[in-house]
């Protein structure tokens, strides 16, 4: 049975067109309207210029990151495949503009990308590698249609806050239709609108329970960089092992991959250990930052 997925929100393009009106549904003939439009759809490589190579090198000289990557092979492994990696002109140009706009989202994306190259070079096999590192590089392209403000404030968001922040999903579900031909759309699409549903039916846009493994690896990659990262609803970030802790309780409650958190442990341990045969557990030693707002609602009073 296919979702119905309407849009609550108009949705723009990073140059301002408006691509969706608010109250439409992203059915098939919309779509194919998206990709009728004119645009530019040349292909561009991911390390479009020097300075992404080098920001994504610092990024990963963050201590966060410093034991999946501590290896300089599997840092080498992720610029050869930035290097491989080609995404549409359209999402090199908000990668960009994300730099200067809004810089959190800029490393996430970058980073989500990094991580994504580690997961699949475990847990996939060569013909899906690059659909799935186009489509981590893209995953929160909808976050260019959400006004700043919304996506920066740091105290609690309203219903209608969070549901309008939520829409980014929809939003880079369409913006991808926009900016890509219709061979590359499909993964990249449907990453950009499923990275936040979860296997056990509660996340969103659409609550589906049967997600692709690819678009589980991305899911676990945004996961485990959105709790390293400082968020604007929590100025602390998790530690790395209170990360992988949470990420653990997320799996064993069947909410995302397990396999691909298996992956992200045993990366982490220092003993290394095939990741199929690294056990997750429920224990919790670590303890999560606290003045986290993720999830507060504050309704105007
Ligand atoms: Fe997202
Ligand atoms: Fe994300």
């Amino acid at each position: 049975m296919p979702y119905n997925y309407r849009t609550d929100f108009p949705i723009f393009s990073h140059r301002g067109e408006e691509l969706v009106g608010a109250g439409c549904f992203l059915d098939e003939k919309t779509l194919q309207g998206l990709k009728a439009r004119p645009f530019d759809r040349t292909l561009y490589p991911m390390g479009f210029y020097e300075l992404v190579k080098k920001d994504l090198d610092c990024f990963l000289e963050i201590p966060a990151y410093a034991s999946i990557f501590r290896d300089k092979s599997s840092r080498e492994y992720v610029f050869s495949m930035l290097k491989r990696i080609q995404i549409p002109r359209g999402a090199v140009e908000v990668i960009e503009c994300f730099k200067t706009r809004d810089f959190y989202t800029y490393k996430h994306m970058l980073v989500v990308f990094a991580i994504s190259c580690h997961l699949v070079s475990l847990l996939s096999g060569e013909e899906h590698f690059t659909k799935t590192l186009i489509a981590s590089a893209t995953h929160d392209i909808g976050k260019y249609s959400i006004p700043l403000e919304l996506l920066q404030k740091q105290t609690p968001l309203t219903a209608q806050e969070r549901a309008h922040i939520e829409h980014h999903t929809l939003a880079g579900y369409a913006m991808i239709h926009y900016y890509t031909d219709s061979e590359g759309t499909d993964l990249s699409s449907r990453v950009a609108r499923d990275h936040h549903e979860r296997s056990d039916g509660s996340g969103y846009p659409a609550g589906i329970t049967s997600i692709d493994r690819m678009v589980e690896i991305v899911i676990a990659s945004d996961m485990y960089d959105a709790l390293l990262s400082p968020r604007p609803y929590r100025a602390i970030p998790f530690d790395n092992r209170t990360a992988l802790e949470e990420l653990s309780s997320k799996a064993l409650t069947g909410k995302i991959s397990k396999a691909a958190v298996q992956a992200l442990v045993a990366s982490n341990r220092k003993k290394v250990t095939h990741w199929s045969e690294c056990a997750i557990s429920s224990d919790r030693r670590g303890s999560p930052p606290l003045s986290n707002n993720y999830g507060v609602t504050g309704e105007p009073g």
